[in-house]
């Protein structure tokens, strides 16, 4: 396979939905796993775990759990609207397609959840006296960056399966039945899952992809100085 440029695989690695049936080799798996374990992590931990589940009765299972949780989902989109950045068309190209992923998630042939194993706090009397009064916030601090410690692990896995040809997307919506999940992969109680991500060869083309522009959200020196782009 030709190796693609960096840069281009950044602006082509849309969330693919639409996924083939047919098996991905063990190996380019492997691929992809050896990358996003290349991302960082705080203290560079590397407290993370990814199950890849290829068995198709646990990825019915999957499917049917996510599918669940979406129905959730489906009610805040609609609640919420269509944000004003995106067009009726690309809303509505997001909401066929993340329907799509509702009802086929269990079809992808592996789904992979990057998870984490809760880190180990130190108990408030192993920190020095002038520190305890800090406790409490410092394990909010804790909590605020966690899924910084498994999302740049992420973006490598969506990046290197772009390389490769192969497509998927992070999803989160199965957090909303998490304790489903959980007993169905056996996760051990200190470890969370943070993504559901499907796998495969692609249906559809790659990118490119829309974004808002620079000067909507880059910010020179200060907020209110735009960037010049
Ligand atoms: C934190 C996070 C959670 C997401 N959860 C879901 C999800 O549960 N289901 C889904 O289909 N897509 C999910 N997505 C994918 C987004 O819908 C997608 O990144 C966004 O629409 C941009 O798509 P594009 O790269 O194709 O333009 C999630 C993305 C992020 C970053």
């Amino acid at each position: 396979m030709d190796r693609i440029d960096l840069f281009e695989a950044i602006h082509t690695a849309r969330a693919m939905r639409r996924l083939k049936p047919d098996p991905v080799p063990e190996a380019l798996l492997t691929q992809v796993l050896d990358a996003a374990i290349r991302a960082g992590s705080a203290g560079n931990a590397q407290n993370w775990h990814f199950v890849v589940v290829r068995d198709p009765d646990l990825r019915r299972q999957l499917g049917d759990i996510y599918a669940k949780a979406s129905k959730i989902a489906e009610a805040m989109y609609a609640a919420r609207g269509r944000p004003p950045h995106l067009t009726e068309a690309q809303f509505g190209q997001l909401m066929t397609s993340g329907a799509h992923l509702w009802a086929h998630m269990g079809d992808a042939p592996v789904i992979v959840l990057p998870c984490l194993r809760r880190p180990i706090v130190p108990t408030p009397d192993s920190l020095p006296p002038a520190m305890r009064g800090l406790y409490q916030a410092e394990l909010a601090y804790a909590e605020r960056i966690r899924g910084a410690s498994i999302y740049p692990a992420v973006q490598n896995l969506i990046l290197a399966c772009r390389a490769l040809g192969l497509g998927t997307t992070i999803t989160t919506n199965h957090l909303r039945c998490e304790d489903e999940v959980r007993a169905l992969l056996k996760l051990p109680d200190d470890v969370d899952s943070f993504a559901m991500m499907p796998i495969g060869w692609p249906v559809d083309p790659f990118g490119p992809i829309s974004r808002r522009p620079l000067a909507e959200v880059v910010h020179a020196d200060q907020w209110e100085r735009g960037w010049p782009a």
